[in-house]
């Protein structure tokens, strides 16, 4: 597809999240700093800072690490947006465990393309209170265990004996701590924990169905597949996903909004990814 642009062999930053977290302002924010638009297959362009309206497909940038004017220290890579509706997020999955695109079929271990070096999950801090009334809790939580969960199907499926593949970290991103209403970074990861955890424990019990599951992307299904770290362990943590090689790290910022904490963490987290 997009093999013709030479910035297809970028490493890349995947930016997943649900609906409104903020991805494409963020992405629209690091455009205007750092980069320059290299792929642009959206219909919804991004016109201005404040992007109000879903994504339908993805869109990339391509950026610049290196903040230095020195040319020869210019580190690109690409940010990928992808949409956050339900019904798209199997976008986002397939770049975790892509399909070949002759057979439909999951790429064989040898062929799987290396070049995500992290994904950064974006979610809403100010409505992720379970008490908040337009709880997104549960849609946050339910997208991110199957990115989890393909992450961890990636692992074992493209592991050689002692060899694994490249790491792909995680950074979720707490966005909107300018708001009031918003949790800090360690309440958004013990809300996470929690609801991921309850998720599992649904799951196992076949009680529980999400949109798109990961095995709609890979028609494969294994019996016991969809249990998220430690095998049978009672509490859900995010250190269980490190047995995988997963790293997760919850950071707080903001987009919009001057009063908030900025975006500088999740710059700096993504830079030394690239
Ligand atoms: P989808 O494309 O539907 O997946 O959503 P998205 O994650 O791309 O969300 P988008 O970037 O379109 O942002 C949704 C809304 O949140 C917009 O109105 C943004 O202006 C607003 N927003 C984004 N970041 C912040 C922030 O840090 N603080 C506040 N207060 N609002 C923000
Ligand atoms: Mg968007």
């Amino acid at each position: 597809d997009s093999s013709s642009s030479s910035s297809s062999s970028l490493p890349s930053i995947l930016l997943a999240g649900p609906s409104s977290a903020g991805k494409t302002a963020l992405l629209t924010l690091f455009e205007k700093r750092a980069g320059r638009r290299t792929t642009t297959t959206a219909t919804d362009a991004i016109a201005g800072p404040s992007q109000t309206h879903t994504s339908q497909t993805p869109v990339s940038v391509e950026l610049n690490a290196a903040q230095s004017s020195d040319e020869d220290k210019l580190k690109k890579f690409l940010l990928v947006d992808t949409p956050g509706h339900p019904k798209l997020r199997s976008t986002s999955l397939r770049h975790i465990l892509p399909l070949d695109p002759k057979t439909g079929k999951p790429l064989p271990p040898n062929k799987a393309p290396n070049k995500i070096k992290g994904v950064v999950f974006m979610v809403d801090a100010s409505t992720l209170a379970p008490s908040s009334p337009d709880s997104s809790l549960s849609q946050a939580a339910t997208y991110l265990y199957d990115l989890l969960l393909a992450l961890q199907h990636r692992y074992s499926r493209y592991s050689k004996g002692s060899k694994h593949p490249p790491t792909i970290p995680v950074l979720i991103a707490a966005n909107k701590l300018d708001l009031f209403t918003a949790l800090p970074a360690t309440l958004v990861k013990k809300e996470l924990e929690a609801e991921l955890g309850r998720i599992r424990v649904s799951r196992s019990k076949g009680l529980l169905d999400s949109g798109v599951r990961e095995d709609d992307v890979t028609g494969e299904k294994e019996e016991g597949d969809d249990w998220l770290g430690e095998y049978g362990s009672d509490r859900f943590e995010f250190k269980q996903m490190l047995e995988f090689d997963i790293e997760v790290e919850v950071v707080g910022g903001s987009v919009v909004g001057g009063e908030g904490p900025g975006v500088e963490g999740w710059w700096k987290w993504v830079v030394q990814r690239v």
